[in-house]
């Protein structure tokens, strides 16, 4: 796993860290970038848009024939983030630095593909420079912190019970949110974590009754299977939903729990989402959570109502989590990513560590490649610990399987490619298929 160099991924996060140490936060900060959505773009009297400007670009053939521009990279944020937040402009602004190693990687090695820096503060800095292209609608969801390469280099395995409400009240437009919210934590999740989704009204059950009672692999198939199987429990009636071994929901939590017990045993959390009254569960809190609070619990309040928001606050407070309240569609992605935070890696003293190899996908949204790869990726953190962002590199299975000289193999051997954490990236038996789509 050497390859086209730890060495480099490395070079990256020490320039990211030290961009970030020698700056000084300031509030009030102007500064213009190129922001990829922006750039050779004019308004209705000629003139370029704010953040946009000239910005050459060249169609080059070792980037899928796409426009590039290799001197420079260029920035891209989500719709639902400020181009101008101050936090947005500073980070922009120390991450500059980048592009010195950027380019002395490429020239360096010109097998190397795509190189980034995704920020914890949402925007995107991408090697080299392109156009972004918005979807129909004119907007971008891309949000690097919600890609595998981001979460699996930010967040260490994780356990996780999402607990959803699905009584009478949950219907219509909270409906939606809540199981909004819960795409968007299974979303969080990769092959390193384990997830299971547990319903409750008067009674409680798991939503896929296949994986009852266990935490199943956060793999891309069963997280498939949860999000399907959510869609019977939240449109037909309950009765017929729990008639199949119902808990009584006084052991709601209690069965959360002891589902924890059968995971990996790091970072565990309950997601508990629920838009109305909500009792604490103090006693069952204190008989298997405190006083070491192994578990932390993190609340989503749904809708707009917030009658009812003390206990479920009470709840995350007293269990190292944190509450949300999740008025809006719009709401979701930011307030999920909170969760992500909290979780973050601790602090990390040997970077060698650290290094994360994804699954093998397609990206048919950032780069366009129909070729298999693997994205390389590593967190970016300063000395007390705080995520500043992952750097990353994507690097293509064929190039890899090059590595592999044909003649050493002999008659009836084969190669094949797995990762330090345990995933088969190429098998001649293997077919991924895993392509990542805007949703
Ligand atoms: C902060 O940025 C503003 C606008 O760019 C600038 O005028 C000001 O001098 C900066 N403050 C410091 C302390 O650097």
């Amino acid at each position: 796993t050497d390859f086209c160099g730890g060495f480099l991924r490395q070079k990256l996060a020490d320039a990211a860290e030290d961009a970030d140490l020698y700056h000084d936060y300031n509030d009030t900060m102007e500064f213009e970038y190129f922001n990829s959505m922006l750039i050779n773009k004019v308004d209705e009297d000629g003139n370029p848009l704010p953040l946009g400007g000239a910005f050459p670009l060249e169609e080059n053939e070792h980037f899928n024939k796409l426009p590039v521009n290799v001197q420079t990279s260029n920035i891209q944020v989500p719709t639902n983030v400020y181009n101008r937040d101050p936090d947005i402009v500073n980070g922009v602004y120390m991450s500059e630095a980048l592009d010195n190693v950027f380019i002395d990687n490429f020239q360096k090695d010109p097998t190397l593909t795509w190189q980034y820096f995704g920020s914890a503060t949402g925007f995107f800095r991408l090697y080299p420079g392109i156009q972004w292209i918005p979807d129909e609608s004119g907007v971008v969801t891309f949000d690097c912190r919600n890609r595998n390469w981001y979460i699996q280099a930010a967040t260490s395995p994780k356990d996780v019970v999402i607990v959803v409400d699905v009584s009478g009240s949950m219907k219509g437009l909270r409906l939606t949110i809540a199981k909004h919210t819960i795409n968007t934590i299974l979303d969080t999740l990769g092959e390193n974590d384990f997830v299971n989704i547990i319903a409750y009204s008067d009674y409680v059950r798991y939503v896929e009754p296949c994986f009852k009672g266990t935490l199943v692999q956060a793999d891309l198939d069963n997280r498939e299977v949860q999000t399907s199987s959510l869609n019977p429990v939240c449109h037909i009636n309950h009765k017929l939903l729990f008639s199949a071994n119902p808990i009584e929901k006084d052991y709601l939590i209690i069965t959360a729990a002891t589902a924890m017990g059968q995971g990996s045993l790091c970072n565990q959390a309950i997601m508990l989402i629920t838009d109305g009254a909500m009792e604490d569960f103090e006693d069952v809190f204190e008989e298997f959570n405190w006083p070491d609070k192994r578990v932390r619990v993190f609340t989503y309040l749904i809708g707009r109502e917030v009658t009812f928001a003390e206990n479920t606050k009470w709840i995350a407070c007293n269990n190292k989590g944190y509450y949300t309240h999740v008025s809006t569609l719009a709401d979701v992605q930011e307030n999920v990513m909170e969760y992500l935070h909290v979780l973050s890696r601790p602090m990390v003293i040997n970077h060698d560590h650290d290094i994360i190899w994804t699954e093998a996908y397609m990206d048919s949204v950032v780069t366009q490649n129909l070729l298999l790869m693997t994205s390389v990726a590593m967190p970016v953190l300063l000395s007390h610990g705080i995520l500043l962002g992952v750097v990353g590199t994507d690097v293509a299975l064929k190039e890899l399987m090059r590595l592999a000289l044909r003649y050493k193999l002999g008659v009836h051997g084969y190669a094949f490619l797995i990762t330090n954490n345990g995933y088969i990236l190429s098998h001649p038996d293997l077919r991924p298929l895993l392509i990542h789509e805007e949703t």
